[in-house]
């Protein structure tokens, strides 16, 4: 176990900020976890992909980074199982099913991150989400260094949301998580619709995943900037849902509203319209600003944003749109 003091952070989150962390570990296998937890070094901060946490100050604490891999596919006649290390990078997981001729997590190609953080927030694009092929994983907990398998009612997941964000926020540590897929004929979730539209375009009559997966790619790549090339953790907020009676007050304001009813009494609205809307797409705070295709996402504009600074921009956008709307936005991204 090599702990070095004094690391940066800026290659271990999509949004490039360049924090310290006291003391830094990586993790290539679960004995090594054991051993980092056996010697108490708690509180810990665990980063496995980076992708949906905004650092905003130094890390003063052990900061363990997962980078355990490993694929198990257990192919059944109708299905397959198929459980994937932590550390394994989610796009490169979601390519390797689709060449296996796997079918499930097509339309989540290209999200950033790694699979042990992907049930945490219940990760979901293109009309699905990890809940639909997710089994269980398998945990640590922090404290007692034993292991748990959580089933998928476990895990009560949610929009954006699970038990990982609620009664067992920061106590466990995934190590495993197992999936269900389709072998042979899938049941391929087109109905968004700009994945029709590609298809269309691309002409596939007959789609395979490969198409499925291609055309989120594509989808992807037109809206969402690339954490490689512009600093970013996908959309920041999360979409707000409201009263039904105080979304008929705004549909009167604002008719164009786009909406999707969650239930009889619930609405989702999405909250890049919302920040589009009052003016914020390609707006400019310092270092910071906001994406100028998706006004969801907030980028780190000129690679040396501080996380203060993106924080910051939150502000002003959460302030205007509870002015304008009297809606509170919820950030999606967890914040350091
Ligand atoms: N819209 C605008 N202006 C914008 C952005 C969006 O008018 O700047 C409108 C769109 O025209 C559309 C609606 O808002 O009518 C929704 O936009 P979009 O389809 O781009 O999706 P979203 O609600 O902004 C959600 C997820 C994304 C996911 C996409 C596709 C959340 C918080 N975000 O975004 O997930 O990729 O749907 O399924 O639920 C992520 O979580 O990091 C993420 C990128």
């Amino acid at each position: 176990m090599n702990i070095q003091r004094n690391v940066s952070l800026k290659k271990y989150n999509t949004f490039g900020i360049d924090v310290t962390a006291k003391e830094f570990v990586s993790i290539a296998n679960e004995a090594e976890l054991v051993e980092v937890l056996s010697d108490k070094k708690q509180p810990l901060l665990v980063i496995s992909g980076g992708s949906n946490m905004l650092l905003t100050k130094a890390i003063n604490t052990l900061v363990v980074h997962i980078n355990t891999k490993g694929i198990l596919v257990n192919r059944f006649d109708s299905y397959a199982l198929v459980t994937a290390k932590a550390g394994e990078n989610w796009h490169d997981f979601v390519q390797f099913c689709i060449d296996e001729n796997l079918g499930g997590l097509e339309n989540l190609s290209l999200i950033p991150g790694c699979v042990g953080s992907a049930p945490i927030q219940n990760i979901g694009a293109y009309g699905v989400e990890l809940k639909d092929c997710f089994v269980s994983c398998k945990a640590v907990h922090r404290k007692s260094i034993k292991e748990k398998i959580f089933t998928k009612e476990d895990c009560q997941f949610g929009y954006r949301n699970s038990v990982f964000k609620n009664e067992a926020k920061d106590q466990y540590i995934i190590t495993e998580v197992t999936f269900k897929l389709s072998v042979g004929s899938h049941t391929l979730n087109t109905k968004y619709g700009a994945i029709e539209k590609e298809l269309v375009e691309k002409k596939r009559i007959k789609p395979t995943i490969k198409d499925v997966s291609e055309a989120v790619i594509a989808i992807r790549k037109s809206k969402l900037p690339d954490p490689k090339k512009i600093g970013n953790s996908g959309s920041f907020f999360k979409n707000p849902i409201i009263t039904v009676e105080k979304y008929q007050q705004l549909m009167a304001i604002f008719p164009e509203m786009p909406h999707y009813p969650i239930s009889n009494e619930l609405v989702k609205v999405p909250a890049g319209w919302l920040i589009d809307q009052v003016g914020f797409k390609g707006y400019v705070y310092k270092n910071a600003g906001v994406h100028g295709k998706q006004a969801l996402v907030l980028i780190n504009r000129t690679g040396s944003a501080t996380g203060k600074e993106i924080w910051e921009l939150a502000m002003i956008i959460q302030k205007k749109i509870k002015s304008v709307y009297k809606i509170e936005l919820e950030a999606e991204v967890n914040v350091f």
